[in-house]
């Protein structure tokens, strides 16, 4: 029988107090040694997840680029299956694996809409996606780890949920600020840091004026 869950990396690009990205959303923190570092460890899980806003406002690729290496399944939180046709994500589906995970909220126009491209469409959860349903059902298909990079709210949901084992935060010099600044955790948030997942520091990495550090979870 296949496990319950794939191994969970949560990834991000952070400034130094903690902001994923601007209130306006310029979120690139990365430099090319970093991201360089990122790409290599794309290479290396079977799929990488992020929410539907990272899509929205990023237009990511979500590629292996700037190493050689062979391109994870894709996978978008999207319940309601509201991906723009335009984005780059959709526009590759031919050429890269891609699944939208919807709810069972989703419009039979945005679901059409979705069928008109070659990706798989995973549908769970009543209103927003059942993400412990949604690892079960990728680990049946064998896909073994994933890289979620974010953002901030799907993050706070893999936290809150206990359904990671591992992060990987690169600390970029950067001040950023801003009450709508998205953070590295969004959602709600924990009452006590008694109830914050205990976490033990497996590695540290200095890249120029970045720190790359690799935290697992205790
Ligand atoms: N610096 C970095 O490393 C980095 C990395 C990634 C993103 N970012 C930045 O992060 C920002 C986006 O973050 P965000 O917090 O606004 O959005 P997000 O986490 O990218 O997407 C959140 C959305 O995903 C959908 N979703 C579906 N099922 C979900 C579930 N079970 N749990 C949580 N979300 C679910 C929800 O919309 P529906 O309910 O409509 O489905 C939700 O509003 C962007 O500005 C991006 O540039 C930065």
């Amino acid at each position: 029988m296949e496990k319950s869950k794939p191994y969970v990396i949560l990834s991000a690009a952070t400034s130094i107090d903690g902001k994923i990205a601007t209130s306006t959303g310029f979120s690139n923190l990365s430099s090319k040694q970093d991201s360089i570092r990122l790409h290599k460890l794309r290479s290396k899980v079977d799929a990488i997840l992020v929410g539907k806003n990272t899509v929205l406002r990023d237009n990511p690729m979500l590629t292996v680029r700037h190493t050689k290496g062979k391109n994870p399944i894709r996978i978008i939180l999207d319940s309601e299956g509201t991906i723009s046709k335009t984005s780059k994500i959709l526009q590759t589906s031919k050429k890269i694996p891609t699944i939208i995970a919807v709810s069972k909220i989703i419009s039979k126009t945005n679901l059409n809409k979705l069928h008109q491209f070659p990706v798989e469409v995973i549908i769970t959860g009543k209103k927003s996606v059942n993400i412990k349903s949604l690892l079960k059902k990728l680990s049946d298909k064998k896909i073994k780890t994933i890289l979620v990079e974010g953002g901030g709210t799907v993050n706070w949901e893999f936290v809150k949920n206990n359904l990671f084992d591992e992060l990987i935060i690169t600390i970029s010099p950067f001040l950023i600020g801003g009450n709508d600044a998205i953070s590295f955790i969004q959602g709600k948030g924990f009452e006590k840091i008694s109830k914050s997942p205990n976490l033990r520091l497996k590695s540290t990495k200095r890249l120029k004026n970045h720190l790359v550090l690799n935290y697992e979870k205790v």
